[in-house]
């Protein structure tokens, strides 16, 4: 299905890893249609990531905060979307074990006052992107466990408290106010232009810096790793074909230990394992995730294209070639939480 140019999108967090990669990938898809970037430009959000882009009149970008209910609606009320999709968020566990309410404000607030303004001005098809972590974690011995999206919700952090709140909110403006909703909860993601606080690129960038590379605890714990445009992919057809009032599961098919991850990325820049450093555990750290998709690729036909191989060099690449987006990234305020993160770990 094509979009043409009555379309209206706003994408909020924008600015950020996700959402970037999926207003690049909307762009290339679809030249014509209109795209709107409300994004509070947290230490998260980097404008210079977004930057290509405002010279398209095609593409509005504002500086907002998705809890500020009159900016919000002001903004709704200028551009008349047809479709939002939420990516704003706070998105990383650690902050939210260091520092819970903003995760509470913008997660949970934040997506109430979007669904808010969707229903204020015309019953706005709204799609949350939400995560596998609303499940809680499975054991590292049950390899045949799944989450399914009849897994119940059983959230361990701060952050993914607040994200499986907003889910619930989501499902509750479907069913109470009718609300055109759908959820889609995906695994790791990993990728160009995301922050490096994350994993992989944290590891990427220290070992190109020859920084120790900090595994939290024996570094057995497990993702399932997808490649952002695959992500990006199946949001596009969920938003084209699936059903309102519904879950999606995205997912890789790709498990992987930390540790392993860490040390492919120090073969591939040629760096010594010695840089490894076994750090503290994170507090309640979730072992395992690994997502059973199978619901969207049998309604939709998605699968994961990029495997992990290609997907990882991709991004390795990406952080080689581009210092002039890291380094800035990497200084002043990134100083003092590496500091206050990694600092009392060690
Ligand atoms: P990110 O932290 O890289 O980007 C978040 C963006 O949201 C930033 O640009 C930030 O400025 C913006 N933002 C934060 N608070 C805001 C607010 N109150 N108002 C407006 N903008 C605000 O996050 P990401 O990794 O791109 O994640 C995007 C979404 O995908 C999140 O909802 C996250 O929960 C979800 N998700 C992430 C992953 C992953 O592996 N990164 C996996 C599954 C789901
Ligand atoms: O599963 C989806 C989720 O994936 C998203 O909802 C989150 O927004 C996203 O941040 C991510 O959460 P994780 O906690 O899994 O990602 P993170 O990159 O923080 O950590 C991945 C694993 O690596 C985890 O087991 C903790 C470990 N780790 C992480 C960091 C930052 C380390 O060993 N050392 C580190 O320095």
């Amino acid at each position: 299905m094509a979009w043409n140019s009555d379309k209206t999108i706003i994408v909020t967090g924008g600015a950020g890893f996700i959402g970037s990669n999926f207003i690049f990938y909307l762009r290339k898809k679809y030249p014509d249609i209109r795209i709107v970037c409300p994004d509070k430009l947290t230490y998260a959000g980097n404008m210079t990531t977004v930057a290509p882009l405002l010279n398209d009149d095609k593409f509005r970008f504002v500086r907002l905060d998705i809890c500020d209910r009159k900016g919000v609606y002001e903004l709704f009320d200028e551009e008349k979307p047809d479709i939002v999709v939420n990516f704003a968020a706070e998105s990383h566990v650690d902050r939210s074990i260091d520092s819970p309410e903003v995760f509470l404000q913008t997660n949970i607030t934040g997506t109430s006052v979007l669904m808010d303004a969707c229903r204020e001005y015309g019953n706005v098809r709204f799609h949350q992107i939400s995560t596998d972590e609303v499940y809680g974690d499975l054991p590292l011995d049950r390899p045949d466990m799944l989450f399914t999206e009849e897994t119940p919700l059983d959230p361990s952090s701060p952050y993914s408290s607040s994200k499986a709140s907003a889910d619930l909110l989501a499902m509750a403006y479907y069913r109470t106010y009718g609300l055109p909703v759908t959820v889609s909860r995906c695994s790791n993601n990993y990728g160009p232009y995301q922050f490096p606080e994350k994993l992989i690129p944290l590891m990427i960038v220290n070992a190109l810096n020859n920084k120790s590379l900090p595994v939290y605890g024996e570094g057995l714990n497990i993702r399932d790793w997808l490649y952002v445009e695959d992500h990006c992919r199946a949001v596009d057809l969920i938003l084209q074909k699936g059903r309102v009032g519904e879950v999606y599961n995205i997912g890789g098919n790709t498990e992987m230990k930390n540790i392993d991850i860490v040390k492919l990325i120090c073969k591939a820049l040629g760096r010594s394992e010695e840089l490894i450093v076994h750090v503290e555990d994170r507090k309640g750290h979730d072992k395992r995730y690994a997502i059973d998709h199978s619901k969207l690729s049998s309604e939709l036909g998605w699968k994961p294209l990029t495997d992990f191989g290609k997907g990882i060099k991709n991004t390795i690449e990406w952080y080689v070639e581009h210092r002039e987006w890291w380094e800035p990234v990497i200084s002043g305020e990134y100083q003092r939480y590496y500091e206050k993160m990694y600092g009392e770990r060690t």
